[in-house]
């Protein structure tokens, strides 16, 4: 029988300090009227000096968890797509696996930029249409302002910090995630570039000093390349669904500029109220921006179990990708569970995992050795 892969789980989560615009103008040459002319973009979260790309998944992640009435170690794979991952390895994904409580989830990074979140969700649905899996959880995560040159007024007043997680769940009932488009054109990759810290150039005084491990974008032909591929690819995607635009609801995108966003409705010839739009408060959130944008059209009760979705987006890569979903919500379940239940015990298994390697160690003499 057909296995579908449904969403039955949502949860957002944002730093809570607030930029404004009036306060990035008073950090680079730039206004408020600029700001909201060239982008759309009102005010952004910034996450604290204590808080990382984990954390806030981990919130976004326990949120969605209670949603689909999930308990955390029924989790089978955790995938965070991030640009702004807390190191190069361990995966974000493990700290997620371990602080949430999932001890049967496998767990890894995936980094395709902001069109991450995409690509994660249609890589959990194609496993779960193959029945290899039943639950995942499917995060977009990001600090961006720990990458960003906040003496560089072309990209600092953009960007922004959030996470996003849906769990997907597995049915024979028809629905869930219908179809998607992933591409790519690495002839683009200078275009969005953190240059330093990577085996191409590590990190030295060097590349310190010349500010290359924070965000470098050449944002003219970064407009120009989303302009081009958010209509074709929203259209590619609708067609692979065997569907027509009238069949979509709203088409939820990439939050990078209010005015690609714009661009796209007069290509696709749909009226911009069926586009889910919240740059004004978040900024661009890369692979958050998605799920956030989801969750709050959820809340204030625009998208509606049945509906369908079409969410697209575009970033650094270059990369770009589209799907179609239709709306399920939470499976029926028998009893109430609590995810954020099993944090506490997250934390205790932890320490005792912790624990009995230090004591492994103190037995094999390996202790401070690597
Ligand atoms: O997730 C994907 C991430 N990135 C994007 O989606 C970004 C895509 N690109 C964009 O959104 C736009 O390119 C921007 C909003 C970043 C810039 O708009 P633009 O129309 O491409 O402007 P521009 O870069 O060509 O700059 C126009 C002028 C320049 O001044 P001059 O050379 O004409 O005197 C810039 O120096 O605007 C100036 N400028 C600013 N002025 C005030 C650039 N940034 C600012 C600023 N405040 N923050």
């Amino acid at each position: 029988m057909a296995r579908y892969a449904h969403i039955t789980g949502w949860g957002m989560a944002v730093p809570e300090q607030v930029l404004t615009n009036l306060d990035l103008a008073q950090m680079v040459d730039t206004s408020d009227e600029w700001i909201r002319t060239m982008t759309g973009i009102g005010e952004r979260h910034i996450a604290a000096p204590n808080q990382s790309t984990a954390t806030l998944a981990v919130e976004a992640a326990i949120k969605a968890l209670t949603v689909a009435n999930l308990p955390p170690d029924q989790v089978e794979l955790i995938i965070v797509a991030s640009a702004t991952p807390d190191h190069l390895f361990p995966a974000t994904a493990c700290l997620v696996q371990d602080r949430i409580g999932a001890l049967n989830a496998g767990a890894f990074d995936l980094s395709a930029a902001c069109s991450g979140f995409l690509y994660a969700l249609n890589m959990a649905a194609q496993t779960i249409r193959t029945g290899s899996l039943n639950n995942i959880l499917v995060i977009g995560a990001e600090t961006l302002s720990k990458f960003t040159d906040w003496e560089d007024r072309n990209t600092c007043v953009l960007f922004g910090d959030g996470a996003g997680a849906f769990v997907l769940q597995g049915s024979d009932q028809p629905g869930g995630i219908l179809s998607a488009v992933l591409r790519s054109d690495g002839s683009g990759g200078d275009l969005l570039i953190i240059p330093a810290g990577g085996s191409h150039l590590p990190a030295s005084s060097e590349t310190v000093e010349n500010r290359w491990h924070f965000i470098q974008m050449n944002g003219r032909e970064v407009f120009r390349f989303a302009t081009r591929v958010m209509a074709q690819a929203s259209r590619e995607a609708v067609e692979a669904a065997q569907l027509t635009m009238d069949d979509i609801k709203y088409i939820v995108p990439h939050q990078a500029n209010r005015r690609i966003i714009e661009s796209a409705a007069k290509q696709l010839e749909i009226p911009i109220e069926r586009f889910i739009i919240n740059i004004e408060r978040y900024g661009n959130t890369s692979t958050a921006s998605i799920p956030i944008a989801v969750c709050e059209a959820l809340e204030d009760g625009r998208i509606q179990p049945g509906d369908r979705l079409v969410m697209v987006a575009f970033g650094a890569g270059l990369t770009w990708a589209s799907l179609v979903a239709q709306w399920s919500g939470p499976f029926p379940t028998k009893r109430k569970v609590y995810p954020v239940w099993f944090r506490a015990w997250a934390r205790v298994i932890s320490r005792m995992r912790r624990f009995r390697r230090y004591v492994e160690g103190v037995i094999w003499g390996t202790n401070g050795k690597s």
